[in-house]
């Protein structure tokens, strides 16, 4: 997938470290002129990467990088998730998820994670934009293949929330809830999202994209698009290189998948329900077509949200709804 980024990504390696780094010896990692070096160094720009020159010393990238390293994904996933999940690594693409639907559309897909350092189009749900900039979270896309056909998924997003949680707080991070149906928040505050996609036979064999985004390293200004409360891994306190977290991802992400074809949601939903955070609060569901005030009363085996109401406790399913606190 990298094509004739592969220069680029070797550049960036050597200056991931935030030290000043000679055109000379750049040009000779490169294998190119140092006047090469310097049209290659133009397009880590549109990356959003500052690139600092001072004579005499060479280039530097303004903040250093945390980039994403297949090996070292590879060697801390678990022995399970390393037997079912190839690696597909980018600088940039549109959108992982995108990316892992044209693939899946050309045929049996599974177990491919495409991870990318950059998305130009990030999906959100309900349509919305997933800021993504260079080198700062992660996004993540894996391809998984059931033969049930929609009716053997329902809650599994759910599921990925659970597996996403059982990652972030494997690596330390505490407080870490989900709001239903998907959002990982840490005191109110998204830390992370997820996007499920499907293709091929509703009814048959389909293949899912399950896509993750998580804030890990994001500033400020490169949030400046997000219109909620927002926080990061290392806002948390965290500090986690991002290839381990993708690697615990995924061994989690593997290991709930597992679960999930034996039990389905159902083997899930008390672990859910440990890690909901409007459990029993006064919630106004919204959908395109209806408003609801009730209570929250968790989920039931099939991931919809229960919610009780002046008429009884009703179940609503996923789409295109959302929970908000009343006010
Ligand atoms: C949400 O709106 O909460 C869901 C966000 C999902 C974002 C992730 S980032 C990796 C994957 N690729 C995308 O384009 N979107 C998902």
């Amino acid at each position: 997938m990298t094509g004739d980024l592969s220069n680029l990504g070797s550049l960036l390696v050597a200056l991931a470290d935030g030290e000043f780094h000679s055109g000379e010896v750049l040009g000779t990692l490169l294998g190119v002129s140092r006047a090469a070096v310097w049209k290659q160094l133009q397009k880590l720009e549109a990356f959003g990467l500052a690139v600092e020159s001072v004579k005499g010393r060479g280039y530097r990238l303004a903040t250093p990088l945390d980039l994403l390293a297949e090996p070292a994904i590879r060697a801390a996933m678990s022995e399970a998730a390393r037997k079912q999940v190839t690696l597909d690594l980018a600088l940039q693409i549109d959108s992982t998820n995108a990316y892992a639907m044209r693939a899946a559309a050309q045929g049996q897909v599974h177990g491919l994670a495409v991870l990318v350092e950059q998305q130009s189009a990030g999906r959100g749900r309900r349509g919305r934009q997933w800021v993504s900039p260079f080198g700062a979270n992660i996004y993540l896309s894996l391809v998984w293949r059931f033969a049930g056909g929609a009716a053997s998924l329902s809650g599994l997003s759910l599921a990925v929330g659970v597996a996403c949680a059982r990652a972030l707080t494997a690596l330390g991070l505490p407080g870490v809830g989900l709001k239903w149906p998907n959002d990982l928040l840490v005191n109110g505050h998204k830390l992370g999202g997820i996007l499920l996609e499907m293709t091929g036979d509703p009814a048959g064999e389909c293949q899912v994209v399950i896509g993750i985004g998580i804030n890990v390293g994001m500033g400020r200004q490169q949030a400046a698009g997000i219109d909620q409360p927002w926080t990061s891994v290392q806002a948390q306190g965290v500090q986690v290189p991002r290839s381990r977290l993708a690697a615990e991802l995924l061994s989690q992400l593997v290991q709930v998948l597992a679960e999930f074809s034996i039990k389905g949601f159902a083997g899930l939903r008390a672990e859910w329900a440990a890690l909901d955070v409007y459990k029993d609060a006064p919630v106004t569901l919204l959908s395109v077509s209806q408003s609801v005030a009730g209570v929250a009363r968790g989920v039931d085996d099939g991931g919809a949200l229960l919610l009780e109401t002046e008429g009884g406790i009703q179940a609503f399913h996923g789409g295109e709804v959302s929970v908000r606190a009343r006010k």
